[in-house]
């Protein structure tokens, strides 16, 4: 009886380690419903740079949050951070960096597991035809204007946890 217990407590242990949970980041709540159940991803532009765009579930890349900071590990090990890029346009990019100090902070979620940030410009996230043959995620900087862009839609991102840890 009493080793039984202490192979329980040692169990639950376990479970309490400090492992970042892994999610993945799910388009929803868009007006055009193609742009609902897409899974956020990456596409190459350099060895530090990548794009973020939408994919399939099966090519979904897998985050967690660190620090205010959304994060995922490249095959390399090394630790990509999304981030928000300034630019002059109500349309601005989100990219994926492996530089530590490009990465955007301020990140959290909702109680509802939508990403949300605390950066004061915020409008929202957009899915937007990029340049390339992907939707790409960008996000509306208010101080840019108020209205969302033209080839745009407005999005929330959800997190859908990873339970298998
Ligand atoms: C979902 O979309 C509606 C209509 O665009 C908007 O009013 C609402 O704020 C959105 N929900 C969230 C949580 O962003
Ligand atoms: C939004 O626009 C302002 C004004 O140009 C800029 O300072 C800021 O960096 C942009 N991006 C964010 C995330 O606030």
């Amino acid at each position: 009886m009493k080793f039984f217990t202490s192979v329980v407590l040692l169990a639950a242990t376990a479970t309490t380690s400090p492992v970042p949970r892994i999610f993945n980041l799910v388009s929803s709540n868009a007006s055009d419903e193609s742009y609902n159940g897409l899974y956020l991803s990456t596409q190459h532009v350099d060895p530090l740079n990548s794009k973020a765009v939408f994919r399939d579930a099966a090519d979904a890349a897998e985050f967690y949050l660190l620090d205010g900071t959304v994060r995922y590990n490249a095959p390399n090990g090394a630790p990509y951070e999304l981030a928000l890029v300034s630019g002059d346009e109500v349309q601005s990019e989100v990219e994926v960096g492996v530089s530590p100090s490009s990465g955007s902070t301020g990140f959290s979620f909702t109680s509802d597991n939508i990403l949300a940030t605390d950066n004061e410009n915020w409008g929202g996230w957009l899915v937007c035809d990029g340049a390339s043959d992907l939707p790409g995620l960008y996000y509306h900087n208010k101080s840019k204007g108020g209205d969302v862009p033209d080839g745009c839609d407005s999005i929330e991102l959800d997190a859908v946890y990873k339970d298998s840890l």
